[in-house]
C-alpha cells in the first residue's frame, strides 16, 4: 500500500492508473478508522480497480476549536486496518498542502444543508464540501463511498454532485452497528464503558419509534421524551424528514422516503452523537 502525502504525487500515481484503465474508487476519511470505515474500503476494493483513502482531518469544517483538538488522531493504526483491507493508495496530507490560502468558497444547497447539523452546526456542511470537492478534483474517482452513519452528509454531497454535474456516483454505505445497537463512530472512543451504555439507548429508541403506529408529531415527542429520561442523555434535535431533501414532514404521506435525524448529548464530557432511522 501506497502512502502519499502531496497532491502532485498522488496524481501522478492516478495518472498511471488511469493510463491502464484503472477504475479508481475514493473513500474519504477524517482518521481514527473503525469497522465502519472499513466496510466503506472493503466494497471499494470489490468494485474498483483502485482505491484511494483519504485521512485528512480537515480543520474547516469543525465550527467547535474543541471538538477538532479533542478528535482522536490513529495515523499509523489507520494505515494497519488499510492495508488488511486491501487498499492500494491512502492520502495523508498535511492543512498546508490542502490550504495553501484559506478556502473562501460558499456551497449552498438548502434546506439540504441548512436544517438540523446545518442549523446547529454553521459552516460545517460548507468546509465539508470545500474539502470534499478538493479531494474529487485531485482524486478524480469513478465512486465515492460515504457512510449512511452521515445521513445528512450524503444528501448534501448529492446536491453538490448534481450541481456541478460531475461525473462520480456516491455509494451510500450502511451504517454499522456495535453489538448493542450504537452505530459506530470515531467519536465512540471518547466514551466511558458505561457511557456507551447509555448511548445504546439511541438505537434501541428509534428503533422501537418505527411500530408505534402514530402520526410524524407524536413519534417525535415519543423518541425525545424516552431519551431525555434517561440521566446523561440529551436529545439536542429529532426531525422527522423527507428522506431527500431532508424537508420537514407533518405526515407520513408527504414524501416517499421518511427518515428520522437525531443528534444527543451523552455524557459527562458531554460527546454529541448521530444517529438516524428509516421510517418509509
Ligand atoms: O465524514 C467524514 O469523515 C468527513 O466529513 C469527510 C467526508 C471525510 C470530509 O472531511
Amino acid at each position: 500500500m501506497l502512502i502519499v502525502h502531496t497532491i502532485a504525487d498522488l496524481k501522478a500515481r492516478l495518472n498511471d492508473e488511469r493510463v491502464q484503465g484503472h477504475s479508481v474508487g475514493l473513500v474519504p476519511t477524517m482518521g481514527a478508522l473503525h469497522a465502519g470505515h472499513a466496510s466503506l474500503v472493503n466494497r471499494s476494493v470489490k468494485e474498483n480497480d483502485v482505491t484511494v483513502v483519504s485521512i485528512f482531518l480537515n480543520p474547516t469544517q469543525f465550527n467547535d476549536k474543541k471538538d477538532l483538538e479533542r478528535y482522536p488522531r490513529t495515523l499509523e493504526a489507520d494505515c494497519r486496518l488499510l492495508e488488511q483491507c486491501g487498499a492500494q493508495m491512502v492520502f495523508a496530507p498535511s492543512v498546508e498542502e490542502v490550504y495553501p490560502e484559506p478556502d473562501t468558497r460558499v456551497f449552498s444547497y438548502p434546506p439540504t444543508d441548512s436544517v438540523m447539523e446545518g442549523a446547529f452546526r454553521p459552516g460545517h456542511f460548507n468546509g465539508v464540501c470545500q474539502i470534499v470537492s478538493k479531494l474529487f478534483d485531485y482524486v478524480e474517482p469513478d465512486r465515492a463511498y460515504f457512510g449512511e452513519k452521515d445521513y445528512q452528509q450524503i444528501c448534501v454531497i448529492q446536491r453538490m454532485v448534481e450541481d456541478f454535474k460531475w461525473n462520480i456516483e456516491i455509494v451510500p454505505c450502511p451504517v454499522i452497528r456495535e453489538e448493542s445497537g450504537l452505530a459506530r463512530s470515531s467519536r465512540n472512543t471518547l466514551l466511558s464503558d458505561d457511557e456507551r451504555l447509555l448511548a445504546a439507548h439511541i438505537y434501541r429508541i428509534l428503533s422501537e419509534s418505527k411500530n408505534l403506529d402514530q402520526s410524524v408529531s407524536e413519534t417525535h415527542d415519543y423518541v425525545v421524551e424516552q431519551i431525555d429520561a434517561i440521566e446523561g442523555l440529551k436529545v439536542q434535535y429529532f426531525s422527522i424528514v423527507d428522506g431527500k431533501t431532508l424537508a420537514d414532514v407533518g405526515s407520513w404521506d408527504d414524501a416517499e422516503s421518511v427518515v428520522g435525524c437525531i443528534t444527543v448529548y451523552c455524557g459527562a464530557v458531554p460527546i454529541r452523537l448521530i444517529d438516524h432511522i428509516r421510517y418509509k
